[in-house]
């Protein structure tokens, strides 16, 4: 049984310089830091208090992308802004699985100039199933963040986010890992958990290791995955978790092992001695996901993604704050499909995700889900002309945001609004 001790958390969104290019100093924007923010750990069942604190010269909100918590003061869709020099309080409990998730910044329509200029960083659930369970664990030792983002610097070695704008998303030229370039970490442990999370506005990363390294992921954005997923390859679009386990042991210490997006080296990781005593031996069973029943009553909901640049609209709509466009009843089990209209040549991806809940993906164009789909999501990639259904259930009344998580096509109105009732 988890303890009644509550949890108090300060997150205070602030201004800063960092230096991210060796010797010189970027204006950066993060949480408790001048860029990005540490990791934050909430266990389930415990009561959360958070203080929100704005030090910005801006508005902004404060979302928990993947917390199943009520929308919208508390989760931080846009409806929940912060002014600036104001502080807001917010308290939850989480009951969900244990997962890697984010917070980040919301405000419409200038989520994706915040989070571009650091207003991200990851928050990690615990509980005792996840614990029980022979993982790494260990946070910084054999458990890290990958926080992957993209961004171009400009005269005087500045984000220029303006410069870079396009409606379709902003691409950088520079990977960055955690708010630095040339990332790397010192391998002590042979089996590394990472906790990766797709941060970039616009970017979908297809991850391979050098060697074409095998690895296991053993969890998708909402939860642990049933069963672990043998890879050499990987694509996450934005907002997408995954965590892996990668098995360096094959390795010498002074040897080196690349994380690449296509043929873009990312990460270094730098094999030292095995030092560290690890028990691991990742489980074959990780999650019993017990698969709710759909009342064939119950009608499908149709929800399209149509449209690329300024044309871009969620249901034949853009965004509109004081509309709400559709609503479903708490603990109802309901199937959506979800369709991204572009054409199967020239169209883009659009990454689909709703606040509030966590979904399970049933199907693509009626074939099975990809192997790594099995757990709860609250994201997923669409790929043009292709129709995802997804199994949905609130546990919570309030009112939630879903979008498309390129954030230029969110800030352009590919988004829309649901109240659970
Ligand atoms: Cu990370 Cu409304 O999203
Ligand atoms: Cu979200
Ligand atoms: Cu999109």
């Amino acid at each position: 049984r988890e303890t009644q001790t509550d949890i108090y958390y300060t997150v205070c969104a602030q201004t800063g310089e960092t230096e991210i290019l060796p010797g010189e100093k970027t204006k950066t924007w993060g949480y408790n830091r001048s860029i990005l923010g540490q990791t934050v750990v909430f266990p389930v069942g415990k009561h959360i208090h958070v203080t929100l604190q704005n030090r910005l010269p801006e508005i902004t909100t404060f979302h928990w992308h993947g917390l199943n918590v009520s929308g919208p003061y508390v989760d931080g869709g846009c409806h929940a802004p912060v002014y600036p020099g104001e502080d807001s309080e917010i308290d939850f409990t989480l009951n969900q699985p244990a997962s890697t998730n984010w917070l980040h910044a919301h405000p419409c329509p200038a989520t994706a100039e915040q989070v571009y200029k650091g207003l991200a960083t990851m928050v990690v659930v615990t509980d005792q199933h996840e614990a029980s369970l022979s993982l790494p664990r260990t946070y910084g030792v054999d458990d890290i963040p990958v926080i992957l983002q993209d961004r171009t610097f400009h005269e005087n070695n500045q984000l220029d986010y303006r410069t870079d704008y396009d409606p379709d998303g902003v691409l950088g030229v520079t990977p960055l890992v955690n708010g630095t370039v040339n990332g790397y970490f010192d391998v002590t442990a042979k089996k590394m958990r990472l906790r990766l999370l797709n941060g970039a506005n616009r970017r979908e990363w297809r991850l391979h290791f050098s060697d074409d390294l095998e690895f296991v992921q053993i969890a998708g954005d909402g939860s642990l995955l049933p069963k672990p997923v043998h890879f050499t390859k990987l694509m996450l679009t934005c907002a997408e978790r995954a965590e892996l386990v990668v098995d360096f042991s094959k390795y010498k210490p002074g040897d080196e092992v690349i994380l690449y997006s296509d043929q873009t080296p990312i990460m270094t990781f730098r094999i030292k001695e095995f030092t560290n005593d690890q028990h691991v031996e990742v489980p074959d069973e990780l999650l019993k996901i017990e698969v709710p029943a759909v009342d064939p009553e119950t009608p499908v909901r149709k929800v399209v993604m149509s449209g690329m640049d300024e044309s871009v609209m969620m249901d034949h709509k853009k965004f509109k704050m004081d509309r709400i466009d559709a609503e479903q009843e708490v603990g109802l089990v309901q199937y959506w499909d979800v369709s991204n209209t572009n054409g199967r040549k020239m169209g883009m991806v659009h990454p689909f995700h709703c606040h509030g809940m966590s979904f399970l993906v049933i199907s693509r164009n009626g074939h099975d889900p990809y192997p790594n789909e099995r757990g709860f999501k609250d994201t997923v990639g669409v790929n043009p002309s292709e129709t995802v259904r997804i199994l949905v259930r609130f546990d919570l009344a309030g009112l939630y945001m879903y979008h498309c998580h390129i954030l230029e096509h969110e800030d352009g109105g590919m988004m829309a609004q649901i109240e659970t009732f």
